[in-house]
């Protein structure tokens, strides 16, 4: 697992919102930004700003307003189709390139050595950069799984051209990454996974640790249990009576309490909000602590039920969409 680090790197607060305070010399800052080291010794902002079903009329002025308010890492993907909106919104802030950690997925269809390679090229300029800090395969494709390792092996080539800083996956259960290991050669440095009070994989996780792979929470305020789309009788966890009743004690929200709760455990987490208010309020969560008891109570939710997509299971259409080449 990779080592947490606190910096109290105390950004130029742009913007309006979240929660600034009042630096030694009378600028306006906002407070600490955790990063945590990867195991290939890079380091990355623990918290970024998702994108994924962020309308690409949004997409930009989020990222915007995310980069005011202090974040300084967003994840986005091919097959989220915004990709370009990303690069716009952070070039649109001003803020230096080199101090944006941006990280992207390569879907399923450009799976294969070349059309990976081709979908880095693809990636970047969309984003209209020449680098990338962390490429990762977007999942396992147990129907094409040889391709899936030839697309690792692909990002393992671009790790070494210096094209990318680091590399990695998503939605591998254990049994995907002992098989990507076996194969390959560079450990991945990050798996991003469905990862919630409800569903927090802890085996995934423990497999992780094993191998020094940060584990990277998708769905961090548990999404996919309460956004439309994803079936009619699911429970929402941002409903929780239990983290309601933690979030109260607080004087925080309940997605404040969850974001805690991941990084505390040492996770990266990626909340998506196309919401100014809540995408300062995602990023406030720096400026207080959840009790030993209050994260035990929190693990306790756990229900070992995925709300999101089986990763053991090829979803032929959706593997199939072709990502576009600008
Ligand atoms: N690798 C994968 O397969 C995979 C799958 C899913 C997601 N992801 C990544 O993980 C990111 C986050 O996951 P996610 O988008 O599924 O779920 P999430 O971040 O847990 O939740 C996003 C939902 O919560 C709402 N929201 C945001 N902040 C809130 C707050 N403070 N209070 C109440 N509601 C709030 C958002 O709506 P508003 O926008 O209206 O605020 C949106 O409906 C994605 O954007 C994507 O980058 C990866």
């Amino acid at each position: 697992m990779g080592g947490l680090t606190t910096r109290s790197d105390r950004l130029q607060n742009r913007g309006s919102g979240g929660s600034p305070q009042r630096g030694d010399r009378g600028t306006t800052v906002v407070p600490m930004i955790q990063h945590v080291t990867l195991n290939n010794g890079v380091t990355m902002p623990s918290l970024g700003l998702g994108v994924f079903q962020s309308p690409p009329e949004e997409t930009a002025a989020a990222v915007e307003t995310a980069l005011e308010l202090g974040y300084r890492h967003i994840d986005t993907a091919a097959a989220y189709g915004n990709e370009r909106q990303v690069g716009e919104g952070i070039r649109r802030s001003g803020i230096d390139r080199g101090e944006v950690f941006i990280e992207t997925k390569v879907w399923v269809s450009d799976y294969g050595f070349d059309e990976t390679l081709h979908a880095f090229d693809k990636a970047t300029r969309k984003l209209g950069v020449d680098r990338l800090d962390l490429l990762i395969l977007h999942q396992p494709a147990t129907d094409r799984f040889e391709r899936t390792i030839a697309a690792y092996q692909a990002l393992e080539k671009l790790l070494a051209d210096g094209r990318v800083r680091a590399i990695g996956v998503s939605n591998f259960m254990r049994h995907h990454l002992d098989d990507l290991l076996k194969q390959t050669r560079i450990v991945p440095a990050v798996n991003q996974i469905e990862l919630h009070p409800y569903f927090s994989q802890p085996d995934v996780q423990k497999a992780g640790a094993e191998h020094g792979i940060l584990t990277q929470a998708w769905s961090p305020i548990g999404g996919i249990t309460f956004y439309p789309g994803w079936g009619e009788d699911r429970r929402s966890v941002i409903e929780d009576p239990a983290i309601g009743a933690i979030a109260e004690d607080l004087g925080r929200s309940p997605a404040q309490v969850m974001l805690r709760w991941q990084l505390q455990h040492g996770r990266s987490a990626i909340p998506k909000s196309t919401n100014p208010k809540r995408i300062a309020e995602n990023f406030d969560v720096f400026g207080f602590e959840l009790t030993g008891e209050q994260m035990a109570a929190i693990d306790a939710l756990d229900t070992g039920v995925r709300s999101g997509p089986d990763p053991d299971v090829p979803r032929l259409e959706r593997f199939n969409m072709v990502i576009p080449e600008d």
